[in-house]
């Protein structure tokens, strides 16, 4: 039987060792990490992560050829692939703070497998690296191998939250990327026998190891851009009266564009796109393409601006004052179907309107309060360091409250901003919630998931990313 031994048991690790499991039950998983707490979660009842889809899969294969283990060590030397889908944050201090990718993690974790492994091994890069990480790695583990073989693949995972089972099982391609000797190429053909269980095989594409690693920090670059973009043009439409989802439909029937991925939003979120577009900067700069490093920078920039330009259209829109005003907001995640708020907009939102000195009652379906309070307390880019899995004392901010019923939310509140797009968040009673809000009642929609026109019939202010404004809004004009 093949032994896999997967290190980190996130949101990766976790989903795609579970669906492997299910579909190759010739094959042995271990997952395993160094957050006890977070292996507990997995042998339990309670998942550590939500995730549409995951409980089921888990159930049918835990205890059969699934494990989640905290002896690192062990399986570590019994398995003939190590895949490591640990954290690669952006580091926070010190030679390329702020930008490029901290491999503390992956590093410590390539030292463990070469001081204990006494067997041929496979290597899997699952985490998302720089292009090269796997020469570095190599590196580390040959100087440390003690005669034993070690080929690295490279086998970025392309998996969204919120659909990681659906994609998992039915992923767009699975990339393989390893050495162009024949011992990497055989390595690549036991990886490739591992997804062929059910992926067709011309959906496995085979590369060499930097294509593999640089695609992925592509991929997730192109998808972010395209977000900006339209989210540039949502700015532009909301100067002129044009409306941003009429103009991405058009735009989208371009079969040369498609029509996915261009929902104008309150800004893009999530644990991938900044560090990873961060991370492709650092790596352009290092390799003397200042102009390119600019391209991919301006990214960011507006969905940076994108955040801003939101908190200040509600600042704006409420007398240029929220002072001591209730806001409610609807929606923390960094998007629908996950409980994950790993850099979601929310954060940044809130932030600024606690700057201008709200109160602010929040809801979201899948966050707890104690997950909302740390990541408010919580400086940029420390969310993805593991210390920060550990239960840490929370620092509770008085202005900030947070509840698990929309309606208690918006009750007495000046405004509501919606930020994530939760399906429930269109079938709310808003009328109910028009009654108990302070007037003139304010909705700012940073998801565009209501209907304004229902709403303004009840007497609301709407406020829609990138769509007309109304009279109100455009006699209170937002400074960018
Ligand atoms: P995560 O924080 O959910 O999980 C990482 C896990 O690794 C944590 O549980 C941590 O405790 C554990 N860990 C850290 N060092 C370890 C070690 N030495 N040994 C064992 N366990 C260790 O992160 P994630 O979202 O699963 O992301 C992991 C990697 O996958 C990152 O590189 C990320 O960029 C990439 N990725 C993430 C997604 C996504 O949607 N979240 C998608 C594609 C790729
Ligand atoms: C992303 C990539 O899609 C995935 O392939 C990669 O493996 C990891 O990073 P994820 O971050 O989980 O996945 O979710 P995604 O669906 O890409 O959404 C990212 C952010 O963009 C969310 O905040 C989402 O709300 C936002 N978004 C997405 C938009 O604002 N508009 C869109 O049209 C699509």
């Amino acid at each position: 039987m093949v032994k896999i031994c997967c290190l980190g048991a996130g949101y990766v690790g976790g989903p795609t060792m579970a669906v492997i499991a299910l579909k190759c039950p010739d094959i042995q998983v271990v997952v395993v990490d160094i957050t006890k707490s977070r292996i507990d979660a997995w042998n339990s009842d309670t998942l550590p992560i939500y995730e549409p889809g995951l409980d089921d899969v888990v159930k049918q294969c835990r205890g059969k050829n699934l494990f989640f283990s905290t002896d690192i060590e062990k399986h570590v030397s019994e398995a003939d692939i190590i895949f490591v889908s640990v954290n690669t944050p952006t580091k926070t201090r010190g030679l390329g703070a702020g930008k490029a990718a901290d491999l503390t993690y992956w590093e410590s974790a390539a030292r463990m497998i070469a001081d204990v492994a006494k067997s041929d091994k496979i290597v899997v890069e699952k985490s998302t690296v720089p292009v090269k990480t796997a020469e570095a790695i190599e590196k580390i583990l040959t100087h440390n191998s003690n005669g034993i073989n070690f080929q690295i693949l490279s086998n970025p995972e392309f998996l969204a939250e919120g659909t990681a089972i659906k994609d998992l099982f039915n992923p767009d391609r699975v990339l393989i990327g390893g050495r162009e000797t024949p011992e990497g190429q055989k390595a690549v053909q036991t990886l490739k026998a591992v997804y062929a269980h059910w992926v067709p095989e011309d959906q496995i594409l085979t590369t060499n190891l930097w294509s593999a690693e640089l695609s992925k920090l592509a991929a997730n670059a192109f998808l972010a851009q395209r977000i900006s973009s339209v989210n540039a043009m949502s700015a532009l439409c909301e100067a002129t009266g044009a409306n941003v989802s009429e103009v991405s439909y058009a735009v989208g029937k371009d079969s040369r564009i498609g029509p996915k991925f261009l929902n104008a939003s309150v800004g893009f979120g999530g644990s991938c796109f900044q560090k990873d577009i961060l991370n492709l900067v650092y790596i352009c700069e290092c390799n003397g393409l200042p102009e390119v490093a600019n391209y991919w920078k301006q990214v960011i920039k507006i969905n940076d601006y994108q955040k801003s330009r939101f908190v200040n259209r509600v600042v704006s829109s409420m007398f240029n004052t929220v002072a001591n005003k209730k806001i409610a907001v609807l929606g923390f995640a960094f998007k629908k179907d996950t409980g994950d708020t790993r850099e979601t907009p929310a954060i940044d939102v809130c932030k600024g309107l606690l700057g201008d000195k709200a109160k602010i009652s929040i809801y979201d379906p899948q966050v707890t309060e104690d997950q909302i309070q740390r990541d408010l307390a919580m400086n940029k880019f420390d969310w993805d360091h593991p210390v920060h899995l550990q239960p840490m004392s929370p620092t509770t901010t008085k202005q900030v409250s947070v509840t698990w019923d929309a309606y208690e939310a918006t009750k007495d509140a000046h405004g509501i901003c919606i930020l994530t797009e939760w399906d429930e968040f269109k079938t709310l009673d808003y009328k109910k919630i028009y009654d108990s809000m302070q007037k003139p009642a304010f909705v700012f929609d940073g998801r565009n998931v209501v209907d304004s026109e229902k709403l303004r019939e009840i007497g609301f202010i709407v406020y829609s990313i990138g769509k007309p404004l109304d009279a109100w809004l455009k006699d209170m004009p937002a400074v960018a």
